[in-house]
């Protein structure tokens, strides 16, 4: 269906890699309307096509069948309204903080010869993402003098300097340490809520996911599908304390239990139950 107010409207998409016996169906007949400013998370069991939806809301994958239109135009590529965060990352290591926010600016300057102005006010961008990010006393250091959770501070704000009306995150927070990963969460929610960029994030922390999100997009793998979109039933600015409430929790296990269902877990551990009393 096509929405015309939606930022992201997902249509009907279809992807396959590989021929033949080796075909995988990545994605089969994925539909899905994302709103200005929503929070969206993507959970799922691995292999049920995250990944492969987000890269090609970011250009980087192309589809079989379907459309997928940002602000109704269809996407061709990747493009600067739409910037990606990877797990890793993948900062320029030759390059200090303050240069790999820069960095996405400075090709552009060669590019196009920037006025002085312009240099002067992506700077200027680039010192406010420092603040914003709590980067400012690392902005001479080198990204391998600087923690996981910094580093991808760093990531972050190389993401917002062109300003992207979309961001694109997958798993970015998939290898820090839960202490730090709680602080990103905030961190996040206090940038979405400032620079007011869509957001459609992918993650396999079901926690994570609801503190995250407005809705919660669950994945069912072979064929990749969605299968399920919940409202996700907490006021609109979220802090740490909601986290134990009752309506967080029971989300939280209906999710887990379906994510089981649907990847085949279940049946799995049905299994070895039955063997285990059998054995016995
Ligand atoms: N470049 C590729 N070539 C072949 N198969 C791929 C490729 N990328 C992903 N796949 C397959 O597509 C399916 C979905 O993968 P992916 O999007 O990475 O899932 P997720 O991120 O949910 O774990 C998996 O079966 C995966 O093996
Ligand atoms: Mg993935």
């Amino acid at each position: 269906m096509i929405n015309t107010s939606s930022k992201i409207s997902i249509e009907r998409v279809s992807k396959y890699f590989g021929r033949g016996s080796d075909q995988v169906r990545a994605l089969a007949g994925v539909e899905l309307n994302v709103q200005p400013n929503e929070f969206i998370t993507l959970v799922g069991a691995s292999g049920c096509g995250k990944s492969t939806l987000l890269r090609i809301l970011g250009g980087l994958e192309t589809i079989d069948d379907g459309a997928v239109r940002v602000d109704g135009q269809a996407i061709d590529g990747p493009g600067v309204d739409r910037a990606m965060v990877f797990q890793h990352y993948s900062l320029y290591p030759w390059l200090t903080v303050r240069q790999n926010i820069q960095f996405s600016r400075r090709l552009k300057t060669n590019r196009r010869d920037l006025t002085s102005s312009a240099v002067e006010v992506a700077s200027g961008r680039a010192d406010a993402l420092l603040r914003l990010m709590g980067l400012t006393h690392v902005a001479d250091a080198f990204p391998n003098q600087l923690s996981g959770g910094m580093q991808q501070r760093v990531a972050i704000a190389r993401a917002l300097q062109g300003r992207p009306s979309i961001l694109l995150m997958d798993e970015p927070f998939g290898a820090l340490d839960a202490q730090t990963r709680e602080v990103m969460h905030d961190l996040i929610l206090h940038v979405h809520g400032l620079e007011k960029s869509t957001v459609v994030f992918v993650t396999h922390d079901v926690e994570e996911a609801i503190y995250l999100g407005h809705r919660v997009v669950l994945m069912a793998p072979r064929p990749g599908r969605i299968d399920t979109i919940y409202d996700v039933p907490l006021p609109a600015v979220r802090n740490p304390e909601m986290k134990l409430a009752p309506e967080f929790n029971a989300l939280k296990r209906e999710i887990l239990a379906r994510i089981r269902e649907t990847s085949g877990m279940k049946t799995d551990l049905e299994m070895l139950e039955q063997l285990t009393r059998t054995v016995a």
